[in-house]
């Protein structure tokens, strides 16, 4: 069985240096927060070309928390993708925001100017682009749009760590960018854990007091709304092993999919997800218009795939909206995404492209 995704391997790979770095934190004072978590806050903003990192608790509170801090609120509205998971649009509720949804394109399946554009009302205070399976939002675009419209922009890079627009780290776009650290993403801890990015120091300041009880300056007084959403030490100390390895693991990631695209061009039915050079491959989606059946056939030959997303989030109770979203639609019937992650994918992309064209024929 060829699994679609099993983190436990990157786990595996790396764990005489996870050993040791966790040997430290249980043999320290500091679970939460603290020296470790502030080591990996430098890293990974570095990393991503940013000056401030703040940890978190989730992905999830990493797109709350920016929202809060930027003072999108109540009777606010906040464009973004229905082709997303649903963390994307419950962190937007969580503000007591309105997710309102704009349409994606049908070849990068993210959302774009002039999707978003469509979707702006007088209430609308942010935008809120996903990267979707870690290919790069036109945060060009984007982000001049926002500012001629006067909104923030809060970037959901839960599945583009390390992506690139161009010669620009990807997650430098925008007031804020959001990671999840979830075990299965290019960049996952094992458990729960997120970041927000900025380059702003009143933000990155607000940030730190809001994941915590609404502290500030070393104080135990609550000077405003608070929450208890922090990193903790041990996914730190992973986090901080693994980010060196980011770099080669998504080089990998995109080495696998030139394979793939290679293998499946021209094979009856089915679509290839769009390339860019700077993309992370988070996913590798192909769309087929017998999605489930395909993934049933693959099932078969013991080629596990997954379907992300569907019901795209306007189909949610908790979401629902009234504009039609063709386009979305479309997508979240017909996406497929194959096993990308290194770990999984290795050595069998031959095997599974020969499966597909078994399939689907040529
Ligand atoms: C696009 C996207 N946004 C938000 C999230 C939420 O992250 P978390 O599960 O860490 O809360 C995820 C991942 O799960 C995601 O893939």
């Amino acid at each position: 069985m060829i699994a679609q995704a099993a983190p436990q391997r990157r786990i595996a790979r790396f764990r005489p240096e996870i050993d040791a770095a966790l040997g430290e934190i249980l043999s320290g004072s500091h679970y939460i927060l603290g020296p470790a978590v502030e080591r990996f806050e430098a890293a990974f903003a570095a990393h991503e070309g940013r000056s401030y990192g703040v940890g978190v608790g989730s992905g999830t509170d990493a797109l709350a928390l920016a929202l809060r801090g930027l003072d999108v609120g109540p009777g606010d509205e906040v464009v973004t993708a229905a082709l997303t998971f649903a963390g994307t649009a419950q962190a937007i509720l969580q503000v007591g925001a309105v997710p309102r949804f704009a349409e994606v394109d049908p070849w990068t399946r993210c959302i774009t100017p002039e999707t978003v554009e469509a979707a702006i009302t007088p209430r609308t205070a942010a935008i809120v682009p996903v990267h979707l399976f870690g290919h790069p939002s036109d945060m060009e675009g984007l982000t001049t749009l926002a500012r001629r419209r006067g909104l923030v922009v809060v970037a959901d890079c839960a599945q583009s760590h390390g992506a690139r627009l161009g010669d620009r780290m990807l997650g430098s776009y925008g007031d804020a960018a959001a990671y999840s650290f979830y075990p299965t993403k290019n960049l996952g801890c094992v458990g729960d854990g997120g970041a927000v990015l900025t380059s702003d120091p009143t933000l990155d300041a607000r940030l730190r007091s809001l994941r915590e009880y609404g502290f500030s300056d070393g104080v135990r007084v609550s000077r405003a709304l608070g929450f208890n959403s922090r990193l903790d030490a041990v996914q730190a100390a992973i986090l901080t092993v693994l980010l060196p390895q980011l770099a080669e693991q998504n080089r990998h990631r995109r080495n696998l999919a030139a394979s793939y695209r290679r293998g499946l061009a021209g094979l009856a039915g089915i679509g290839l997800p769009p390339d860019a050079e700077g993309a992370v491959y988070h996913q590798f989606a192909i769309t087929h218009a017998a999605r489930d059946d395909l993934a049933t056939a693959l099932g078969d030959r013991g080629i596990r795939t997954a379907v992300h997303y569907q019901p795209p989030l306007h189909h949610h109770p908790a979401f629902r909206s009234d504009g039609a979203l063709p386009v979305t639609e479309r997508l979240a019937a017909n996406l497929l995404s194959l096993p990308i992650q290194p770990e999984v994918a290795e050595g069998h992309v031959a095997g599974i492209v020969a499966a597909l064209a078994g399939i689907c024929g040529r």
